[in-house]
């Protein structure tokens, strides 16, 4: 199927680029004339893992194109769009970008066209893009209007676009779910080859569930909201294990055995970040309350999310006395690991902090530095967490690399002036830290705590290994 995909970002390059691997032409497009010229060199604007692979192999099979948004939509008989939702100062959704790509399709295209709206969108935009179209188009222009939400999250958007848990279609037509239906099939069946297969844990075949567009809208925010909220309920628990001498990693493995509760999104620290979360929540208490409902329940998490730097900063403060003029090195900028993404990234708010006080900070993230240097110039940027940890006073874990759990630790012992760790991602097992001579501080947990006879295992790979 010939299809375009409007806006080149997270969810549409990678959307652009998994149709076309499953067999559709694909043109993609984006306003931004840098980032075009980027693509059709063959690079790409953000670091996803995957992503450059599927691009570049598709292009070279003559299956991806990259175009402006004008090109891409003009005869166009399948539009996603997949343009950013950024906040306004009142924690609404702009849509103005899904605005203007409207007007583009409803200026731009004649005959039957089935628009796809996968942006994050507040609930009752598909109706407005559809008068929008009705409105503005030209003689001649039938469209269907779908919600289809992405799910897609950063780091494993390939994985995650090819081995869905679910797809989810709001229509107001059998026939326009039918066609929707058609574009998916490869992934739904599970029958096309997928091009990092080895690398993929989730196979079965997706659930496909069909909603009115409203109810689809409202499924994806309410799917964020409802992660975040399990995020700042566990940091809360973890807050309560802190005061009382409990130990959350024990506490959330406990809770996780329910397969009502489940493993996932258990992992407490220094709170969610990135460009979703903190918006889709703000966004969603919004659309509730013109709605004419009150969803304190949500304000109540993005309090909770937003208290976790101070509290981390406190952790460090307790050790460390006076922040002003110490050496502090900062591991993790990107908002998570697999991303060189900072946007509303945790890290980035400690770094701020720190350097507000007066502390002398080196920094290191194994993808994020230039994104980082970017919105934050005043650091010391490091090559190596060696380079970072040099002469420093504390390490903080602040983004949970995989890289850091391969570091040698004699080494790091040996560089730093005192062996302090305060790790905001629960990354390390307290025992094997204390026993290699570090003071190390995490989040809800015994310093040096122990029941088992053996070593216990990390928490996140408890927690995963409790998921399989
Ligand atoms: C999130 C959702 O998981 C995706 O399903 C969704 O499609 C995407 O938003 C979106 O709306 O586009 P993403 O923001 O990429 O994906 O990242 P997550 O893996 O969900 O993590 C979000 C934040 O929560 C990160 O800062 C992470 O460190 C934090 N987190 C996650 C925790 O603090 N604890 C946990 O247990 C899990």
């Amino acid at each position: 199927m010939k299809i375009s995909v409007i806006g080149a970002g997270y969810v549409g390059l990678t959307t652009a680029a998994c149709l076309a691997e499953i067999g559709h032409s694909v043109r993609c497009a984006d306003n931004d004339e840098i980032k075009l010229a980027l693509l059709r060199n063959g690079q790409l604007p953000f670091f996803e893992p995957h992503l450059e692979y599927v691009v570049s192999r598709n292009c070279n099979a003559g299956r991806l194109q990259f175009e402006t948004t004008e090109k891409a939509v003009a005869g166009a008989e399948v539009i996603f769009i997949c343009v950013g939702t950024p906040p306004l100062e009142n924690g609404e959704a702009d849509l103005s970008a899904v605005a203007n790509v409207a007007l583009t399709i409803a200026q731009r295209t004649t005959g039957y066209c089935l628009v796809i709206e996968k942006s994050t969108v507040p609930v009752q935009t598909g109706a407005q893009l559809k008068r929008q179209l009705q409105l503005y188009a030209g003689k001649g222009l039938k469209c269907d209007l779908v919600s289809n939400p992405e799910f897609l999250r950063e780091g494993s958007a390939i994985q995650d676009f090819f081995h869905p848990d679910r797809i989810v279609i709001g229509v107001e037509r059998e026939e326009a779910a039918a066609q929707l239906r058609e574009i998916y099939r490869p992934i739904l069946d599970q029958t096309f080859k997928c091009p990092v297969h080895a690398e993929c844990t989730h196979t079965q075949k997706p659930a496909w569930i069909v909603t009115d567009t409203n109810s689809s809208e409202l499924i994806k925010h309410a799917s964020n909201s409802f992660l975040a909220m399990k995020i700042s309920f566990i940091n809360m628990v973890a807050d309560l294990c802190e005061a009382v001498g409990a130990d959350v990693t024990k506490v959330a493995l406990g809770m996780a055995m329910d397969p009502r509760i489940g493993p996932a999104f258990l992992n407490p620290g220094i709170g969610f970040g990135g460009f979703c979360f903190p918006k889709d929540v703000q966004a969603f208490v919004r659309i509730a309350s013109k709605a004419g409902c009150d969803f304190s329940l949500l304000k109540e998490v993005e309090n909770i999310n937003k208290r976790r730097i101070e509290r981390f900063i406190e952790k460090i403060r307790q050790e460390l006395w006076v922040i002003r003029g110490r050496k502090i090195a900062v591991l993790g900028l990107a908002f998570k690991p697999n991303t060189d993404d900072v946007r509303f990234a945790p890290a980035l708010e400690i770094l701020r902090s720190l350097v507000r006080e007066g502390a002398i900070v080196s920094a290191y993230d194994p993808q994020a530095t230039e994104k980082a240097k970017a919105v934050f110039p005043d650091v010391r940027y490091c090559a190596s967490p060696y380079e970072a940890a040099q002469d420093a006073e504390a390490i903080l874990i602040t983004t949970e690399w995989q890289e850091f759990s391969n570091m040698d630790w004699d080494r790091l012992r040996k560089i730093v002036s005192r062996s302090l760790i305060v790790d905001g991602r629960n990354m390390f097992n307290p025992a094997e830290l204390t026993s290699r001579g570090f003071h190390y501080i995490s989040i809800g947990r015994q310093p040096a705590f122990s029941l088992d006879e053996d070593p216990p295992i990390a928490p996140s790979a408890e927690l995963h290994s409790a998921l399989k």
